[in-house]
């Protein structure tokens, strides 16, 4: 009875190499906070990693990979659902439903349709191009209250809520309206070596991201090396984007604010910020890699979840996909 009064989250990541501190920062850390509180159904999105060609032993390997991840980042698979995108075919159904009430200029304007395929021109696919209808599904499927996600996720959460308008406009109430979860600081993580850019999973330069799993002297190295300006000042001033970037993943590893952060480095140089920050974040991921280590060698344990965690989705998605399917007039035993 106290399940169904809890809001519904739902939120999922791509399983495209491992996860950075930008996936962290920006949703991972709120996934895990959300749990404490909410009915969370978390996912890896196995389906929308297809839109770029990937290698299907790698891909295999990230998935089992990020969904570890998962638990060892303090997810609890008991508490929370856990799943596997492909495994539930409902996200497929309804995705395909919802292409039909989308429309081909809205899909058009998607800023990271306009990026990716700009960096693949060669493979612009009609997933590319639907893809956030499949992400409009994801979310309705689960009737989800609020979405935690980074910044760059919201074009399409925009997108999910319009269809929501239209397909509730035109049925009566049968999804429930998302709205976007944000951690201002930590919303928008950017890369180390451009911080005008997003840091990103994809990046080729090793420089620029962190990964989850990256080892303590390689985090700190690449702290070390990251690109700010030639200053001296940590502060958080216009222009300082590079310091501002390291500000808030500082921020986001150890709960202090600029303010305290800036009295924090007041007076001493880059050289001994950039250290405290590859410090802070190589201590916050300590205890996940260790669990991770841990879980790796439990190949059969993480096998149960997943297929447990494929049925508790299936199940309450099905309602969903029911109530859409009867909705549109199709005959549903
Ligand atoms: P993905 O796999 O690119 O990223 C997973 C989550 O991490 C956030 N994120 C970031 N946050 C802050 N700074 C960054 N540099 C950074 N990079 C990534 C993303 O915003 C996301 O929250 N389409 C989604 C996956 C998805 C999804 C969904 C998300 C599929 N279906 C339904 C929410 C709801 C994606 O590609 O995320």
């Amino acid at each position: 009875m106290e399940q169904e009064q809890k809001k519904k989250i739902l939120s999922l990541i791509q399983p495209t190499n491992t996860p950075t501190i930008g996936n962290y920062f920006g949703a991972m850390c709120n996934w895990i906070k959300m749990q404490e509180e909410f009915d969370c159904t978390y996912g890896i999105a196995d389906l929308h990693s297809l839109t770029v060609r990937q290698d299907p032993v790698k891909l295999r390997a990230q998935i089992k990979e990020s969904y570890a991840l998962l638990i060892a980042s303090g997810l609890d698979p008991e508490r929370s659902t856990l799943f596997v995108q492909s495994h539930n075919p409902n996200h497929s159904e309804l995705a395909w439903l919802l292409n039909c009430y989308t429309q081909f200029g809205e899909l058009s304007r998607m800023t990271q349709f306009k990026d990716k395929s700009a960096k693949h021109p060669d493979n612009i696919n009609a997933g590319l191009f639907t893809y956030p209808v499949l992400m409009a599904a994801d979310i309705l499927l689960y009737q989800a209250d609020m979405v935690p996600v980074g910044v760059d996720q919201m074009q399409h959460l925009e997108l999910a809520r319009n269809i929501v308008q239209r397909f509730n406009g035109v049925y009566g109430d049968v999804f429930t309206m998302p709205e976007g979860y944000l951690t201002k600081a930590t919303a928008k993580v950017m890369s180390l070596q451009d911080p005008t850019k997003k840091m990103s999973k994809s990046d080729e330069n090793v420089n620029a991201s962190v990964s989850v799993l990256d080892d303590r002297d390689t985090i700190i190295r690449k702290f070390k090396r990251a690109v700010t300006d030639s200053e001296t000042e940590v502060c958080a001033r216009e222009g300082k984007d590079g310091i501002i970037n390291l500000m808030s993943i500082y921020g986001g590893a150890t709960g202090k604010s600029f303010e305290e952060i800036e009295a924090e480095f007041k007076g001493r140089g880059y050289g001994d910020f950039k250290l405290a920050v590859g410090e802070a974040v190589a201590d916050k991921l300590a205890p996940m890699q260790e669990e991770y280590k841990r879980l790796s060698a439990d190949r059969s344990y993480i096998e149960t979840c997943m297929k447990q965690g494929a049925e508790k989705a299936y199940k309450v998605s099905r309602k969903t996909l029911q109530k859409v399917q009867k909705k549109v007039g199709f005959v549903v035993f």
